[in-house]
């Protein structure tokens, strides 16, 4: 394994390096004068949750060119959404002697084992998008995340105006046990809390899958019927598998049932303008630059922040147009 500082820096960073408590801590600089490699490309490894829907689809292709873009070499991992497999895949990436794990856990407790692995074997591992239970700095390096409960209360305050106090709300959550699910619906609930007049009827996983979605909202439809006048999704994904659910059942999304989902897929933006989606809730995909640009500064030995928490952006009507082609 090749020694770079920053591995080094991983596997002593409970001991030495990490000497702050606040949550933004800096990277110190290494007490160790360890030599820096600066011949050979470096080799980061890729854990990806899924590969299937149109979020997960844009995280790939950014992370995968901008590694190509700044020539190194990045091995790819696909868990298929499986906890399981994806511990498998870390397990397989650092066989591969790789210099950083970039890690996107599917759960927040179940995908934990995975930093162990990576700990254990001195790889320093960058998580992206989804928290994984543990501590930037002691756990991890660094963590890339969105603000989960702040994109729940985005949507939930946006349907609380939009309903004007007064509604029936289904609720589509993502897969179980995920700091994405987890975060959307307790910030959600909390920006629904102050108004009794809104009363979600019921609330299934649909494991951010369109056509999951579809199903679940078709079997919603059957015992709630035209009692539902709101759907929130977790993602984009679901919504747009609710608004398939609530046409075929003959009930006209966005004039019977508002629907606001979370992503700010194409599809999604796309079914704004068209009147058929409320609003969704921007999560960007594009982790590529600021992974790598984190990696890149530890490289060079400069001190990155352990924790970077993306900032959110709601698409609705009044903008969907000029949104579009930023849209995945
Ligand atoms: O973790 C982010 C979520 O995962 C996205 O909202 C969703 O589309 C994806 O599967």
């Amino acid at each position: 394994m090749r020694k770079h500082w920053a591995v080094l820096a991983f596997i002593l960073a409970p001991l030495f390096l990490f000497s702050c408590n606040s949550s933004e801590k800096e990277i110190e600089e290494s007490p160790f004068n360890v030599e820096q490699e600066s011949e050979a490309a470096l080799r980061v490894g890729f854990s990806q949750v899924e590969n299937e829907n149109p979020w997960r689809i844009a995280q790939t292709i950014s992370i995968t060119e901008e590694a190509a873009k700044r020539g190194i070499e990045l091995i790819y991992a696909d868990a298929g959404g499986s906890t399981e497999k994806q511990i498998d895949d870390v397990r397989y990436l650092i066989e591969q002697n790789i210099d950083y794990l970039i890690f996107d856990p599917r759960e927040y407790e179940e995908s934990a084992p995975a930093l162990d692995i990576a700990r254990e074997a001195g790889v320093p591992v960058i998580v992206i998008d989804r928290s994984v239970k543990g501590e930037p700095g002691v756990d991890y390096l660094v963590e890339i995340v969105a603000d989960f409960h702040r994109e729940g209360e985005r949507a939930g305050l946006w349907l609380k105006d939009a309903l004007d106090g007064t509604g029936n709300v289904v609720e589509l959550l993502g897969t179980p046990g995920s700091s994405a699910a987890i975060g959307r619906h307790e910030g959600f609930r909390d920006a629904i809390s102050d108004a009794p007049g809104i009363r979600v009827i019921d609330a299934k996983s649909a494991d951010f899958l369109r056509a999951e979605a579809q199903r679940v909202m078709e079997s919603i439809i059957q015992s709630k019927g035209n009692r539902i006048t709101a759907v929130f999704a977790h993602n984009d994904e679901m919504a747009i598998g609710a608004i398939q659910a609530l046409k075929n059942a003959g009930l006209a999304p966005g004039e019977d049932a508002v629907v606001v989902g979370i992503d700010g897929a194409k599809d999604a933006v796309k079914a704004i303008i068209a009147g058929e989606m409320g609003a969704t809730v921007v999560n960007n995909p594009f982790y590529g630059p600021t992974t790598f640009d984190v990696i890149e500064r530890i490289e060079r030995g400069e001190d990155v922040s352990e924790r970077i928490v993306r900032k959110e952006t709601v698409i609705q009507q009044s903008n969907a147009a000029e949104e579009i082609d930023n849209a995945f």
